[in-house]
């Protein structure tokens, strides 16, 4: 008999041919937003499931889908997986990374130019018909190229920004992460390591690429906004939560900070309301790593995951070998 798998949100059809050519498969093409009670009724009889980084597979779900072999997830991010829940049910995680790397760098690139540019605002002003006349001080906004870049968690994506702002732009890099680099990746990025703290003070514009954990959940608040130049921007690209929204907004509006660019929100989709209400912030709906090729890749990857592990044991990017 064929492994039954779930594809739990819309996703390419060609991705979908490819894994019905070994898989019995059910798909979500029309996009339900399953509650978790939905989800576990779904994954009855399932032995893989395809999720995008917004299905919670936790003890309660593991423990009503007994049949359950491995959640491929098409996201490099997986704190939607309770991985020592998976790894005690004896179940495979798998996540998507470095496909996304170079388009996710890019994507930090243009909301940190966004921000500090102020290209949001100033297209609003001209849309609402506010344009009438050149001002020296219109829209003046932050430098980027001979600025100090400051990037926070400094994985492949963090490296990748780094490598854009040091050799693109000129920028001085400083970074921040759990471990230090070794010094032939610091050399190729020209980042040096410094503290958070410092990072904090001496970054004119401060870029979150570290993964969400209980660890990271607001590591940066009301207390560290207050350590940083009022000049200075900051944007996240890496997980709601990373930021306390609301002591954001608070520190925009109090211009604490110049600026802000967010492509991921606490509790998302929902946006903190204050979030909405401040001019000096860009908003954009979590699209980092949204380029036609990019998404393409990270799905064919986590069907590759299911593929591989169901049909023969060779997952390829997993999370807890162990389950191995
Ligand atoms: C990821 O891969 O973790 C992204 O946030 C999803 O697009």
């Amino acid at each position: 008999m064929r492994p039954r798998i779930l594809i739990a949100r819309a996703i390419f059809p060609e991705v979908i041919d490819k894994l019905a050519q070994h898989f019995d498969v059910t798909s979500n093409q029309d996009d339900v937003l399953w509650t978790p009670v939905q989800l576990m009724a779904q994954l009855q009889g399932m032995q893989g499931v395809f999720t995008t980084g917004s299905e919670r597979i936790d003890a309660t779900v593991l423990a009503a889908c007994p049949t359950l072999k491995i959640c491929a997830n098409m996201a490099v991010g997986y704190n939607n997986f309770d991985l020592e829940a998976m790894s005690a049910a004896g179940v495979l995680g798998t996540n998507a990374p470095d496909v996304l790397t170079e388009t996710t760098a890019d994507f930090g690139f243009a909301l940190l130019m966004a921000t500090a540019r102020r290209l949001t605002e100033s297209e609003h002003f001209l849309r609402a018909g506010l344009w009438a006349r050149w001002r020296y001080d219109m829209f003046t906004g932050a430098d980027i190229h001979g600025a100090t870049l400051g990037i926070l968690g400094m994985g492949r994506i963090g490296q990748g920004i780094a490598r854009r702002g040091a050799h693109g732009f000129g920028m001085k890099v400083i970074y921040h992460n759990r471990s230090r680099l070794d010094a032939a990746t610091e050399a190729q990025c020209q980042a040096s390591y410094v503290s958070k703290e410092e990072l904090l003070r001496t970054a004119d514009h401060l870029v979150l690429v570290l993964p969400y954990s209980a660890s990271s959940h607001h590591a940066i608040g009301a207390a560290e906004l207050a350590q940083m130049k009022p000049t200075a921007t900051l944007v996240n690209i890496a997980r709601g939560g990373i930021v306390d929204d609301a002591a954001l907004a608070a520190a925009l509006r109090n211009r604490t900070i110049a600026a802000a660019g967010l492509d991921v929100f606490e509790g998302e989709p929902r946006v903190h309301p204050d979030l909405l209400t401040v001019p000096n912030v860009v908003l954009t709906p979590h699209i980092a790593s949204a380029t036609v090729p990019t998404r393409l890749a990270m799905a064919h990857l986590a069907a590759d995951n299911l593929i591989g592990y169901l049909l023969h044991h060779k997952p390829l990017t997993p999370l807890n070998p162990a389950v191995l």
